[in-house]
């Protein structure tokens, strides 16, 4: 099985979007092959409405760009409405528990639940107490649909998954948890690089190399010569994510990791540079390489609305 001979079943109606580990290689194949067709319809100006009269309601705990664009102008592509819900201003920011909300939208027939939160269980609990596909925009633990976008781009770089490299500099929070499971279960090798005590937690890098498809190695390290020798896709994220306060320790211990000029050139010839964004210039990567030519973040970018679409048709569908 590999993607480019992949047929889609169409068969993840209702499934929720809590973290890749409930995904297996076919079913990511699935959210990638129809990711791809609708980008080609999207370019193509075809008609692609297929969510007509559905309703996502999108919940915000953190900030967000990227998540907030490509899921409301998704949505709206796709036929149906979003309704944008900052935990500012409704009752969950005031203590009204997860279960009780859930259940309220279920009455106002909501379709779909997309969440940025803090807590992964947060996730679950929306899961458990409602019957409407929830789609995890990010905890502190994953972020799927950033990493749907991104396995995107690298299939658009290099046509094919087997045999390539990624690497990814920083902690092991939600960015480097995703990627593991991401790149693994796509048959991608994957290497998390980050300085002693600033790993993943042993039991996702466990889940990994458990679903690893067709030989795929997960490798985590803290060396960063070994990390970044063979890689076909350098990936950083920021130093210190939405929720985390500032510590000059933590600081000092990633700036060795830097993704700078010469961390690409020991990469592979061909390399390129992918960043979740937003980036923090002169912290995790330097502007050359943001702006440079091995640099993908803005394709990366374009590919969280083909991506969410994705997500979005295969999960909300009749
Ligand atoms: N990459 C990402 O999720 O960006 P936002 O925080 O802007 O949504
Ligand atoms: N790790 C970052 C990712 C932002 C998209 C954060 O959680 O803030």
């Amino acid at each position: 099985m590999d993607l480019a001979s992949y047929k889609p079943t169409g068969k993840l109606k209702n499934k929720h979007m809590l973290t890749l580990m409930d995904y297996s290689t076919e079913e990511i194949f699935e959210l990638l092959s129809c990711a791809i067709e609708l980008k080609r319809k999207q370019y193509a100006h075809e008609k692609h409405e297929y969510l007509a009269g559905k309703t996502l309601a999108m919940i915000f705990e953190k900030s967000s760009t990227r998540t907030r664009l490509s899921f409301e102008q998704g949505i709206k592509q796709l036929g149906g409405s979003p309704i944008f819900l900052s935990s500012r201003d409704i009752q969950l920011g005031r203590g009204e528990p997860i279960r009780d909300t859930v259940r309220v939208m279920e009455r106002m027939n909501i379709d779909g639940i997309m969440i940025r939160t803090f807590k992964q269980s947060d996730l679950d609990e929306l899961a458990k107490y409602g019957h409407i596909p929830v789609i995890n925009g990010l905890t502190d633990d994953f972020h799927p649909c950033q990493v749907l976008a991104d396995l995107l781009t690298v299939y658009e770089e290099f046509g094919t998954f087997k045999g390539k490299k990624l690497v990814f500099f920083g902690e092991g929070f939600n960015m480097a948890n995703s990627l593991m499971l991401g790149c693994a279960k796509v048959g991608m090798d994957v290497t998390i690089c980050s300085p002693e005590g600033l790993g993943p937690r042993p039991e996702i890098i466990r889940a990994a190399q458990d679903a690893a498809f067709d030989g795929a190695k997960v490798v985590v390290t803290d060396n960063i010569g070994e990390a970044v020798s063979g890689a076909d896709a350098v990936y950083t994220d920021v130093f210190f994510s939405m929720g985390q306060t500032k510590d000059p320790v933590k600081e000092a211990a990633l700036m060795p990791m830097q993704v700078n000029a010469a961390m690409m050139a020991k990469a592979n010839p061909g390399a390129i540079f992918l960043h979740c964004l937003p980036a923090h210039r002169g912290e995790e990567v330097t502007d050359e390489v943001l702006e440079g030519a091995y640099s993908r973040i803005f394709p990366e970018a374009e590919n969280r609305l083909h991506a969410q679409k994705a997500v979005m048709y295969l999960l909300m569908k009749d």
